[in-house]
């Protein structure tokens, strides 16, 4: 095995090792010593005194610590700025800014913050609060009130989407690159280069691909005669987002991908390679990495490249790979005797990493679960840059003093890497930091039209509202500067000697009611495989599905049946249960006499039993149902779910008497999950159960039946 590929097999294994493990092999291989710890505490409090006594901080900064996200008002700002830009009509609008604004207290912000524009804003979101509040109409206060709401409205939607509009341009540089760049001189003349982000992500259709790669295209051709700089470290570069380049940026696609997406960033960094500019691919979902990587390796070995420094890769800290990427990167440019770029970002995705992996039901989660053990993994993940520096240029993303100042102190030459921070933050401190050190900046600047905008503004608004993070405490004068600058490596030993998980496992999210139903995670090469290994047992075979009364299988001339999606595929035969089979069904159901104890036990088992046949079903659900490999994992989870929360119902409502006889009749489009689900619910309660499934999934149906 190439010492390429077994690094990558390292990083597969790391994907959702237990943190704890990672963390204490990055502190104690690549961690700072105490006394330098020391000092770079000592030296980010200091600069903290000095942001804050610079006195600029930037609007949304100061607005979002007034309304951050551990307010209920400030939540209601974000959904609604979230909503607003893709609700179309104005009527919605209105529902939805009323919906928003009309219930919360307002006014108990007003004064709080030692801006006045932040004020001037509480006190329109107070009026508009009152103007908007549902009244009866009972008297002329209120009739005058309904009057001055109908009237109102155009005009605050006005405001508010001017609201949103300015909330765009404080994250966005320009509507266009052409925008974009005049915007940009301002900065340039002070000695800060860009890095320009076409915004787009996520593309569902071919034509949205093909936009964003036009839009990128035209963007290198624009920037082109900017880069006039021999050194390319000096000129401005183009930050892209795989995801954007391809409909279907996903592992199980990777063939399509592989063939059609490869060539096209080819072409990209073959017009940054012409021109003399960096061209930097940005780090996305976890789920998507090793796709990334794949490509990453594609597009470096190509010998058009050689010669050429700007191709870069970011890695997110948070990640529990981020070390063995950066290990790869290294053997890579090795491998090709080239250099190459490697921005280190914390990552910006945590919420979502957490929130899917809980939906999941994975093992465990693809990033560390508390904040210090990000900064750890940061100021390791960036010692080992800067050992690798003949063979890296890093990058070092970041708006955290303490973070930058842990660079400060462990890297040996000012020019030997860069810093970057995101267009619209951390403009005070590495202003400071470019006047004192010396060192170069580079700004991240997205460029695009409104409706683009929606994914990256999330991911902003979540990161400035977060009480958790630097660039929301550096405005909260209730924080202390040494707090703020608090070292993580020993926020993390405290952490893990007193705390427990703060979040909850992906396993655990209904402890201790019941367990999750185990998940597939078809992002990941190993689930991916076990997947389809599973259901390839069945991809030929012929099931027999027949009506089951009292557990006994009637038999009658069953009919062949075939595929939806594949009339070729001949799946089994089925036997219909005929007018007298119904009524001896009617006539010989009963109630579930065991004690609600053994119904639950027995509820439980069959989940078991359910995830223990789960290649039988998905290969049924597939070829019976049609369903994508994607729809099969969410179905059989739901039917597992509803197994065992019906089972600790049993318990837990064990006096309540039955009803009798119930009949479950359960539509084609969950054809294993909402069958499960009535036949449970009834069940639990002690009641007799008469199923029929829908006419065109009784193979699946059977299966769950015999099963239970
Ligand atoms: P800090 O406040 O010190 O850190 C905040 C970060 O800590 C969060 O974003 C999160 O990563 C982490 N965190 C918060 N809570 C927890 C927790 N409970 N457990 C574990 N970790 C936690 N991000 C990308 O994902 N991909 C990119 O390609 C990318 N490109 C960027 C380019 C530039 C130039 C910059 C400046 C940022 C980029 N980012 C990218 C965004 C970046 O990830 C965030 O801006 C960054 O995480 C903020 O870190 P900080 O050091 O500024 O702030
Ligand atoms: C993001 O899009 C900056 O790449 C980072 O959130």
């Amino acid at each position: 095995m190439s010492q390429l590929s077994a690094i990558r097999e390292r990083i597969r294994n790391l994907h959702m090792v237990d943190e704890k493990i990672i963390l204490k092999e990055l502190a104690e291989m690549h961690g700072p010593s105490k006394p330098n710890r020391e000092k770079i505490t000592a030296q980010a409090t200091d600069l903290i005194y000095r942001t804050r006594n610079s006195g600029n901080p930037g609007l949304m900064e100061v607005f979002l610590a007034e309304y951050g996200l551990s307010t209920n008002e400030g939540i209601a700002l974000m959904c609604l700025a979230e909503a607003l830009l893709r609700v179309p009509d104005a009527d919605t609008i209105d529902e939805l800014i009323e919906d928003k604004i009309a219930p919360s207290p307002w006014g108990k912000h007003l004064g709080k913050s030692s801006s006045s524009l932040v004020n001037a804003s509480t006190w329109a979101l107070m009026l508009t609060g009152k103007v908007l509040k549902d009244h009866e109409t009972q008297g002329l206060a209120d009739i005058l009130r309904g009057a001055l709401k109908r009237l109102g409205e155009p005009i605050i939607r006005i405001a508010v989407k001017r609201a949103m509009r300015e909330m765009g341009h404080q994250f966005v540089l320009g509507r266009d690159i052409n925008e974009a760049m005049k915007r940009a001189s301002k900065q340039e003349k002070k000695g800060f280069t860009y890095s320009y982000d076409m915004l787009g992500e996520a593309a569902l259709t071919s034509h949205d691909a093909n936009t964003f790669f036009e839009a990128y295209r035209n963007a290198l051709k624009r920037l082109a005669p900017q880069a006039k700089q021999h050194n390319i470290r000096e000129n401005p570069g183009i930050s892209i987002k795989l995801s954007a380049l391809h409909p279907r940026y996903e592992l199980s696609q990777k063939d399509r991908v592989m063939r059609e997406l490869v060539p096209r960033l080819v072409d990209l960094a073959l017009l940054a390679k012409e021109t003399q500019m960096g061209l930097n691919i940005d780090a996305e979902e976890a789920g998507r990495l090793d796709l990334s990587l794949d490509v990453i390796e594609a597009v470096f070995r190509s010998p058009k490249f050689a010669g050429w420094d700007g191709f870069g890769v970011v890695v997110q800290a948070y990640g529990k790979r981020a070390a063995a990427i950066i290990d790869w990167l290294n053997e890579l440019a090795k491998e090709f005797d080239r250099t190459i770029m490697v921005r280190l970002v914390k990552g910006a995705y945590w919420d979502t990493e957490i929130k899917q992996a809980q939906v999941d039901g994975v093992r465990d989660f693809p990033v560390f679960t508390e904040k210090a053990a990000t900064d750890v993994s940061y100021i390791c993940c960036a010692k080992k840059l800067l050992d690798y520096s003949d063979r890296i240029y890093p990058q070092f993303a970041t708006h955290n003093a303490h973070t930058v100042c842990a660079i400060l102190n462990m890297a040996k030459h000012n020019q030997s890497y860069e810093f970057q921070r995101l267009h619209g933050m951390g403009e005070a401190l590495h202003k400071l930091v470019i006047e004192k050190e010396k060192t170069r900046c580079r700004i991240y600047a997205p460029v695009g039209a409104h409706r683009d905008l929606l994914a990256y503004l999330v991911r902003r608004l979540l990161e400035n509202g977060a009480n958790s993070s630097f660039v929301n405490q550096i405005v909260d004068e209730d924080v202390s500067p040494e707090l703020i600058a608090a070292d993580p490596f020993e926020a993390l030993k405290y952490g893990t000697q007193l705390r427990k998980q703060m979040v909850a496992k992906p396993t655990d999210i209904y402890q201790p009611k019941r367990p999750n139903s185990v998940g597939w995670d078809l992002q990941n090469c190993d689930d991916l495989q076990k997947f389809e290994h599973a259901r390839s047992n069945f991809k030929t075979y012929n099931w027999v599905a027949k009506p089951i009364i009292r557990g006994m299988t009637w038999s009658d001339k069953p009919a062949q049946v075939f595929s939806p999606n594949n009339p070729d595929n001949h799946i089994g035969y089925v036997a219909k249960a005929s007018p007298q089979m119904v009524e001896v069904a009617l006539r010989s159901a009963s109630s579930w006499t065991v004690s609600a104890e053994e119904r639950g036990d027995i509820l439980n088992k069959a989940a078991d039993l359910y995830e223990k046949n789960a290649g039988e079903i998905f290969s049924a659900l597939c070829r019976e149902a049609g369903k994508t490999a994607p729809d099969a994992v969410s179905e059989i989870r739901e039917a597992v779910d509803f197994l065992r929360f019906y089972s600790s119902e049993a318990k837990r409502t064990a006096d309540y008497p039955e009803r009798g006889i119930i009949t479950c009749i359960s539509p084609w489009n969950f054809p294993l999950a909402i069958f499960t689900g009535q036949i449970s619910a009834a069940l639990a309660a002690g009641n007799g159960v008469l199923a029929k499934p829908a006419e065109p999934t009784p193979i699946i149906a059977s299966i769950g039946v015999k099963l239970m």
